[in-house]
């Protein structure tokens, strides 16, 4: 299957932000629909919409739901502004690590401030049709991205990435998985290395199926195989996405991230990161100053899982259906266990976790680590790439809007 066949993940449709629920891909489709910025606020925390440039734009989306919502009834300016914060603030807090969720809600908290004399109703538009560019705007950078990334490649190379930065993690097309989309497409990609990205199996769930998917050759491994695949000569490159780079070049990514990089620096393999240059943050000084997310135990204390079945019998279908006549049944189980049986047409669904470690242990699970600017070799922005010394580089390319006024001129 052609690259053209990557899936998106996020987009406006009838008034409405759609989403494909990524907790439960690649085994279970499911479409959400958030009809006020309160539900994609919850869809942010849950991570059924993740990944910082598809964070940053469904920030945007987020307030465009909000300044659209049917039961609207601020006439004042003033009023309006603050509410807009109020909304602004609520979604910022979901998730405090992304820059680009910030980076989304700012830049529409700063179009309403520019434009406060506009009657509301124009005003309430002008914020939908912003949101619906940085929409578009993203996939241009990413395809920037890969175009900027792919040059750094050379034919039979082996590269190694974490996590997911791929098309389900922006607008579409991706930025580090954008990188090798690109240089497949150029026949450049001998094989792809997917860690599979413990806790939540970015890796394993999304990378995995969106490379199948695009037909690139990819192979997965836990992230403790990626030490023994580097020293065998098996890595050409590694290529990560990142989530918040300071003025110096530090990034946050995905936890495993600086381990990747301490390896790849011993190793002698290129470390790259690729990242729109609104996922930089040239107000902090370095990574010191980035917040890392901790997230719910029960991500590392067990494991979920979502699929679907069908009965191998007419007796365990009439059980089945006994079970879900009503709604989603769930099933009672010891030991913490969780499972869900939903009817979904002549099959069903379940979503499942599982307690692997012994209930009560102490648990730590921070979502991201920082990557010292040193073991970085360079970052693909979508308006070229930087290299050491990053204060200086990314600080030229990372004025005007984006990043992309300056992509437009060249
Ligand atoms: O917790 P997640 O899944 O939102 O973390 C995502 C990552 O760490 C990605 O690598 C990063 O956002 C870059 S996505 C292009």
């Amino acid at each position: 299957m052609p690259i053209e066949n990557i899936p998106r993940t996020i987009w406006w449709e009838d008034g409405k932000v759609m989403l494909v629920d990524q907790t439960r891909l690649p085994l279970v489709g499911d479409i959400l629909v958030c009809n006020n910025y309160k539900g994609l606020c919850t869809a942010i925390k849950t991570l059924a919409v993740r990944g910082a440039p598809a964070l940053g734009v469904a920030g945007a989306l987020g307030l465009a739901l909000w300044v659209t919502e049917d039961s609207w009834d601020i006439y004042d300016h003033r009023e309006f502004l603050r509410a807009l914060d109020l909304a602004a603030h609520d979604i910022t807090s979901t998730r405090p690590t992304a820059a680009n969720l910030f980076w989304g809600v700012e830049r529409i908290r700063r179009l309403a401030r520019d434009n406060q004399t506009l009657p509301l109703d124009e005003l309430r538009d002008l914020i939908l049709q912003e949101a619906l560019a940085m929409h578009a705007e993203d996939e241009e950078r990413n395809r920037a991205i890969g175009a900027n990334g792919a040059e750094l490649l050379s034919e039979g190379t082996m590269v190694l990435t974490h996590c997911n930065a791929g098309s389900l993690a922006t607008a579409y097309f991706g930025t580090a998985l954008g990188v090798i989309f690109t240089a497949h497409e150029q026949g450049k990609i001998e094989r792809v290395w997917v860690d599979e990205t413990r806790p939540v199996l970015q890796g394993s769930r999304l990378t995995a199926w969106e490379l199948r998917v695009a037909d690139v050759p990819s192979t997965l491994i836990t992230d403790s195989m990626a030490a023994s695949v580097m020293k065998a000569g098996e890595v050409d490159a590694v290529i990560v996405g990142a989530d918040r780079i300071a003025a110096n070049g530090d990034v946050a990514n995905k936890i495993g991230t600086y381990g990747l990089a301490v390896l790849a620096h011993e190793h002698g393999i290129p470390f790259y990161v690729a990242a729109p240059t609104s996922t930089v943050d040239l107000t902090i000084a370095s990574g010191d100053e980035i917040e890392i997310e901790l997230r719910d135990p029960a991500e590392v204390a067990g494991v979920t899982a979502s699929g679907m079945f069908e009965p191998d019998s007419d007796a365990a279908t009439r059980a089945f259906d006994m079970l879900t006549e009503k709604g989603p049944y769930t099933l009672p189980m010891t030991r913490g266990h969780q499972m869900q049986i939903t009817r979904k047409g002549g099959a069903y669904q379940f979503d499942g976790w599982f307690q692997v470690a012994p209930p009560g242990i102490e648990i730590y699970n921070p979502a991201f680590d920082v990557t010292p600017a040193k073991y970085v070799t360079a970052i693909i922005t979508e308006c070229g790439v930087a290299r050491p010394e990053y204060t200086e580089s990314l600080s030229a390319y990372c004025s005007g809007a984006g990043g992309l006024d300056e992509l437009r001129q060249r």
